[in-house]
C-alpha cells in the first residue's frame, strides 16, 4: 500500500512508522487511522521487523489529536464509527507481538496521547506536551484514553487530566509515569533505537508472551493472572529459543535466537 500520510522505513530490525502530516501537526484524520492499521498489520508478519518505533514528522508534534475538522461534522453514527476505527488501531498496537515504542517528539494531545498509551514504551522529548483536552471541545477521549490512562497513571490523576483537559509537559508526564524517559529532541530517536536494540537481542517468543501476560493479566484477578502466566511459561518452555537461551547461559556464550 502506498501511504498518503505515513512514512515507513525498515532499518536493522527496526520498523519505523512516521505519521506525516506536519502542516496539520500530524492530526489523525480517517485516512491516517486506516493507514496506521495497514502499516502495523504489515509489520506484524514482517520477519525483518523485530521492534516498531512510532513517531511524528517534524519537530513540533507527535500527533496533535484527532482531526478536529472531521470531528466537527460527526453525528452519533459517524462519531462511533470513527472511534471504533481508532480503537481498532490502538488494540492492534497494544496487543502487537513485537515491542512498540512511541517516540513522543512534541505535542501528543487527545488521540496522540491515546496512541502513545497503546504503545509498550513511551520516550518523550523535553518539548513534549501531553494530555486529553477533548472536554474543551465538548467531547470525550475515544481512542481508549478513558480506559488506558487510568490503568497507567491511576484513576485519580486520569480523572483530573481528562476532566480539566489540562495539558502537561514532559517532566510532569514522566513524574506521573505516563512516559518512561525524557531526553532532548536531538537525542530522542537515538534513545528509542538504543532501547529497541537492547530488546531485540532477546527471544521473540519470550517478548510476545511477556507482552501478552502483562496486558491480559491486568484485567484478571491475581490468581487468574498467575494461572495465565504459568500457561504461557509452559508454552515458552516448548520453544527452541528457550532451549537455546538456557543452554547458551550454561555454555557461557551469547544466545542465538531464531524465533522458533
Ligand atoms: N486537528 C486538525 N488540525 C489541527 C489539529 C487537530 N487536532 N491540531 C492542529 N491542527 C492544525 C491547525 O488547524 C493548523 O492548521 P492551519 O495552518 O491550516 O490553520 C496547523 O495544524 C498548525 O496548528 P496551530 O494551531 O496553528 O499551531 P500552534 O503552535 O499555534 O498550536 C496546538 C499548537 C497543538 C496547541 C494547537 O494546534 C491545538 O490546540 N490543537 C488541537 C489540540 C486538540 O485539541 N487535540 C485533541 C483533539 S480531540
Amino acid at each position: 500500500m502506498n501511504y498518503e500520510n505515513l512514512k515507513i522505513k525498515k532499518d536493522n530490525g527496526i520498523g519505523w512508522i512516521v505519521i506525516n502530516r506536519p502542516d496539520k501537526l500530524n492530526a489523525l484524520n480517517i485516512k491516517t487511522v486506516e493507514e496506521l492499521k495497514d502499516a502495523f498489520t504489515v509489520f506484524q508478519t514482517d520477519a525483518d521487523v523485530k521492534v516498531v518505533i512510532l513517531t511524528g514528522s517534524g519537530e513540533k508534534a507527535f500527533v496533535a489529536g484527532a482531526d478536529i475538522k472531521e470531528l466537527a461534522g460527526f453525528d452519533e453514527q459517524s462519531g462511533r464509527d470513527y472511534v471504533i476505527k481508532g480503537q481498532e488501531v490502538t488494540q492492534i498496537i497494544e496487543n502487537f507481538k513485537k515491542p512498540v515504542i512511541a517516540a513522543v517528539n512534541g505535542y501528543a494531545l487527545g488521540g496522540g496521547t491515546e496512541l502513545a498509551l497503546a504503545c509498550h514504551f513511551r520516550f518523550a522529548s523535553d518539548n513534549a506536551m501531553m494530555g486529553q483536552p477533548e472536554v474543551k471541545l465538548g467531547l470525550i477521549p475515544g481512542f481508549g484514553g478513558t480506559q488506558r490512562l487510568a490503568r497507567l497513571v491511576g484513576k485519580g490523576i486520569a480523572m483530573e487530566l481528562i476532566l480539566t483537559g489540562r495539558t502537561i509537559n514532559a517532566e510532569e508526564a514522566h513524574r506521573i509515569g505516563l512516559v518512561n524517559k525524557v531526553v532532548t529532541q536531538d537525542e530522542l530517536l537515538a534513545a528509542c533505537e538504543a532501547l529497541a536494540n537492547k530488546i531485540m537481542v532477546n527471544g521473540p517468543a519470550a517478548l510476545a508472551f511477556s507482552i501478552e501476560a502483562i496486558n491480559k493479566g491486568l484485567d484478571k484477578t491475581l490468581d487468574d493472572g498467575l494461572l495465565f502466566e504459568a500457561e504461557l511459561f509452559g508454552k515458552v518452555c516448548a520453544t527452541e529459543d528457550s532451549k537455546e537461551g538456557t543452554l547458551a547461559f550454561l555454555e557461557k556464550r551469547k544466545a542465538n535466537f531464531t524465533g522458533k
